[in-house]
C-alpha cells in the first residue's frame, strides 16, 4: 500500500516545511504502508531535508521528457533524483487538462523516469462526459495501454485511477465503482507484464479522498492506497487515511 499527498500548487517555503514536519509528526508510518509527499518543485529541498531520516518518502509532480537541455522552465528526472525523488507523478489528469499532456507524452516521461531510478505515479482516468458516455473503461484502456508502452516487467510503478470527475470536487467514486476499474486495471497490466507482476504493482485511487471515505475505498481488494490532493494539505487529515490503509494492510 501507498499513501501519496499531491500538494499540487499550494503552499509557500514555510508552509511547506511545516506541513512536511507535522506530516512526519503526525504520520505513523509501518511496514506494510508506505507514504509520500509531493510538494511543489521549489519546495523539493526544502521539504526534502525535513523528511531526511524518517520514512516519509519525497516525490514530484510533474517532470520533463529530456534529461537536460533547452527546456527553460522544466525540471528533469535527475534533478528530481538529485534532490531525493523517490516517485514522480506523471500524467495527471490537470496536467492533461490544462498543459495538453498527450499519452505519448506521458509514455516519454514515464520511460525517462524509470531510467533514472525514479517511480512513476501513472494517473489515468476518465471525465464524467466519457463516463456517461459509456466510455470510461476505453479510455482508461488506452491510457495505460500507451503510457506503459516499451515498459517490462520489473519496473517499479504505481499506476494512480482518478476519475476526473472526482477530482477536488467532493464526488468521490463508490467503492464498487472503484474496484471495478482498478480490477479492470489490473487485468491490462496482467495482459502486458503477467500476472504474478500485475499483483505486484500498487494501483492507487483518487479523487476526494478523505478520512471519512479512506477505510471503504481501501478496504476494496485492487485498491492498493491513495493520491491525496486536497485532504493531503492537512496533516491530520492526511495521517488519518494513513491510518485507513494501514488497517487495511
Ligand atoms: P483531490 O485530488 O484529493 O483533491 O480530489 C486528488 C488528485 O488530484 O491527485
Amino acid at each position: 500500500m501507498l499513501i501519496a499527498g499531491n500538494w499540487k500548487m499550494n503552499t509557500d517555503a514555510a508552509a511547506a516545511a511545516q506541513l512536511a514536519q507535522d506530516v512526519c509528526a503526525t504520520v505513523r508510518t509501518d511496514a506494510g504502508v508506505a507514504v509520500a509527499v509531493c510538494p511543489p518543485f521549489v519546495h523539493l529541498t526544502g521539504v526534502g531535508s525535513v523528511l531526511q531520516g524518517t520514512p516519509v518518502r519525497l516525490g514530484a509532480q510533474n517532470m520533463h521528457a529530456a534529461g537536460s537541455g533547452a527546456y527553460t522552465g522544466e525540471v528533469s528526472a535527475p534533478m528530481l533524483v538529485s534532490v531525493g525523488c523517490h516517485y514522480v507523478i506523471l500524467g495527471h489528469s490537470e496536467r492533461r487538462q490544462f498543459f495538453g499532456e498527450a499519452d505519448d507524452s506521458v509514455n516519454a516521461k514515464v520511460r525517462q523516469a524509470l531510467s533514472h531510478g525514479l517511480t512513476p505515479i501513472v494517473c489515468v482516468g476518465e471525465t464524467l462526459h466519457e463516463r456517461k458516455a459509456d466510455r470510461a473503461y476505453a479510455v482508461v484502456e488506452k491510457q495505460v495501454s500507451v503510457a506503459l508502452r516499451g515498459v517490462d516487467a520489473s519496473a517499479p510503478l504505481v499506476v494512480a485511477y482518478e476519475p476526473v470527475w472526482a477530482i477536488g470536487t467532493g464526488e468521490t467514486a463508490t467503492p464498487a465503482q472503484a474496484q471495478s476499474m482498478h480490477a479492470y486495471i489490473r487485468a491490462l497490466l496482467a495482459k502486458q507484464f503477467g500476472k504474478a507482476a500485475a499483483a505486484d504493482i500498487t494501483i492507487l485511487y483518487g479523487g476526494s479522498m478523505k478520512p471519512a471515505n479512506a477505510a471503504d475505498l481501501v478496504g476494496q481488494p485492487d485498491v492498493d492506497g491513495g493520491l491525496i490532493g486536497g485532504a493531503s494539505l492537512n496533516a491530520r487529515s492526511f495521517a488519518a487515511i494513513v491510518r485507513a490503509a494501514q488497517q487495511a494492510a
